[in-house]
């Protein structure tokens, strides 16, 4: 497969949707990166990896970041860990309050940020250090180690974070977190504040287009690997998670740093980096990328 003139002709057409994303703005870190930044790799099951662009730039990883804290409570949690959060897309905003209320604090799927604090409770409870633990677990899957938080992120995260503060306190309230507010709160800020690049990503994300297997090993069992790509084909890309299963066809994750990731059991897995944002909080342009990477690869799970 030509990845990487296909990854060239991408970035070209893709160019001047750029600066129509919008930008985060809640935290200044998101804010200041420069719209027309973008950057793509693949990586493949043959051991063949293609980049255009920033690939090789890092960024803030955010919501991506989920799929490792699932993956990591999943190698212990096994399956009670749907006794505790749900596996629905949730057709509500990620960091929205109101369905937790009527749903008793049981939050609707992993990816959302009430499901991720349930889920990064689990790490803590399992791990102790979960800030170590995802660290370490980016660092060995990507094999880079001098993979780190961004901890000015962190900082701001916590300090902008009533919203989440408030869905961690609830979550308490229903007796669905094990630990204190405040440790889980300070975990998931830095999982979000995780700083990797495109091919960094891309590397990492192989173990779910190897049913679970990473190079050095088993991460998941290939039923694991099949609940995570699942996941994320129906929860992954927030309250677009229709259009972009419709356009792309791929299991993807995003994030509001502006990264995708999405896989192809069987075949690769592949990250975009374009900071400016849709209405729903995926990137514009990485949507774009990816719909023309599923077409012009002529890989997509339908
Ligand atoms: O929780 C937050 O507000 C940010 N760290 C957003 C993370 C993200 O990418 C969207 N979350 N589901």
């Amino acid at each position: 497969m030509p990845y990487q003139a296909i990854l060239e002709q991408i970035h070209a057409e893709i160019a001047p949707t750029l600066p129509q994303g919008r930008m985060p703005d809640y935290i200044p870190q998101l804010a200041s990166v420069e719209p027309t930044r973008f950057g793509m790799a693949v990586c493949d099951t043959d051991g063949h990896f293609a980049a255009v662009g920033d690939a090789e730039e890092r960024f803030s990883i955010q919501s991506i970041s989920k799929v490792f804290t699932l993956t990591l409570a999943m190698q212990r949690e096994g399956e009670a860990l749907w006794r505790r959060v749900g596996r629905e897309p949730s057709g509500t905003a990620f960091n929205s309050l109101v369905q937790l209320e009527f749903e008793h604090g049981i939050p609707r799927n992993p990816f959302i940020n009430a499901g991720a604090l349930v889920v990064t409770d689990m790490v803590i409870s399992h791990q102790g250090d979960a800030k170590a633990a995802l660290r370490d677990f980016a660092r060995r899957l990507c094999g880079d180690d001098d993979v780190d938080y961004d901890y000015t992120v962190a900082e701001s995260e916590a300090a902008k974070g009533h919203r989440n503060a408030a869905v961690a306190h609830f979550l308490k309230s229903f007796g669905n977190l094990d630990n204190h507010p405040d440790a889980v709160l300070d975990a998931y800020f830095h999982h979000c504040a995780l700083s990797m690049s495109c091919a960094e990503l891309a590397r990492t994300f192989m173990y779910l287009a190897r049913y679970g297997r990473n190079a050095d090993g088993p991460i998941v069992t290939p039923s694991q690997a099949k609940y995570i790509n699942s996941l994320m084909l129906t929860c992954g890309t927030y309250d677009a998670v229709g259009d972009f299963a419709y356009r792309v066809g791929l299991p993807a994750k995003s994030g509001v740093g502006g990264g995708i990731v999405a896989v192809m059991p069987g075949q690769f897995s592949v990250c975009v980096w374009a900071p400016g944002l849709n209405a729903s909080g995926n990137s514009l342009a990485g949507t774009l990328a990816l719909e023309r990477f599923a077409t012009l690869s002529g890989h997509s799970i339908f």
